[in-house]
């Protein structure tokens, strides 16, 4: 079995947030903090040997202090990040222990996803050594200037909205990231793979699998919670039920 270091960078300032006391990540989401809903998605499988957030440094203190009882039930490491997000998940990959073989970095703020989603970007990873999730766009898509009046009608074949998680080969995640020349310009880690020449696959992504960015995408995230797909069990089913999952 492939084996998975997964890493979850939470070290961003949420300043798109606004309204909110703590930062994204350590806000409570029905009951859990969006961090645990996360991580909580990987540690329980048997794929991924590792997993490691990074938290901005200036919270690293309070981060502990406050999820001591998490923390002490979670198999995960915290490292701090950086300035950047590229930043926040190159301190992590430095932690990456010898036996993770693929590398997959997700949001910590895109808690809601699904084991049955995750199988099909890891299955993806093993197959093209590089994929990630992205969701078709199906408006009309417009160029707009800065006074907000519309340049152009741009052609939306082929354009997709990058998703995490975005799963690599380890070796080439750390030769895209050996050979890239500005990683603060990369809002994603594919965009390194690009720029490195190794082609990357791009998968159907989901779309409760949502960024929360602001205070709207938060309250959608709280009516999601509740709409995810669930691993059938035998408890669920039923003779007469029209679906395996739910
Ligand atoms: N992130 C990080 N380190 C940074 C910047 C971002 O670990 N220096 C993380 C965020 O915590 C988030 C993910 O990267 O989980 C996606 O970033 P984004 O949604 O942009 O979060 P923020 O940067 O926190 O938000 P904003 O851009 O609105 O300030
Ligand atoms: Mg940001």
């Amino acid at each position: 079995m492939a084996r998975f270091g997964v890493i979850l960078p939470a070290a961003g300032s949420s300043t798109r947030m606004t309204g909110f006391q703590k930062k994204k990540p350590f806000l409570d989401l029905k009951g859990r903090p969006i961090w645990v809903r996360t991580a909580e998605h990987f540690l329980s499988r048997n794929d991924v040997c590792q997993t490691i957030l990074a938290v901005a440094p200036d919270d690293l203190d309070w981060f502990r202090e406050t999820y001591r009882p998490n923390l002490a039930f979670m198999d995960i490491q915290i490292v701090a990040g950086g300035a950047t997000r590229a930043d926040s998940v190159r301190n992590a990959m430095q932690q990456l222990r010898s036996d993770a073989e693929y590398i997959a970095v997700h949001d910590a703020a895109r808690p809601l996803l699904a084991t049955r989603w995750i199988d099909e970007i890891f299955t993806a990873a093993e197959k093209y050594k590089a994929a990630i999730p992205g969701l078709r766009i199906s408006s009309t898509v417009k160029r707009v200037t800065a006074d907000g009046r519309i340049s152009e009608t741009v052609d939306r074949t082929g354009l997709v909205q990058a998703q995490t998680p975005q799963v690599f080969e380890r070796r080439v995640l750390e030769k895209a990231w050996s050979i890239c020349r500005n990683p603060a310009a990369a809002t994603d880690e594919a965009s390194m793979v690009e720029a490195s020449g190794h082609p990357v696959q791009v998968i159907d992504g989901w779309p409760m699998n949502i960024k929360i960015t602001t205070a709207e995408d938060f309250r959608l995230a709280e009516l999601f919670v509740g709409a995810l797909p669930r691993p059938a069990s035998l408890g669920g089913l039923h003779p007469f039920g029209d679906e395996l999952f739910r």
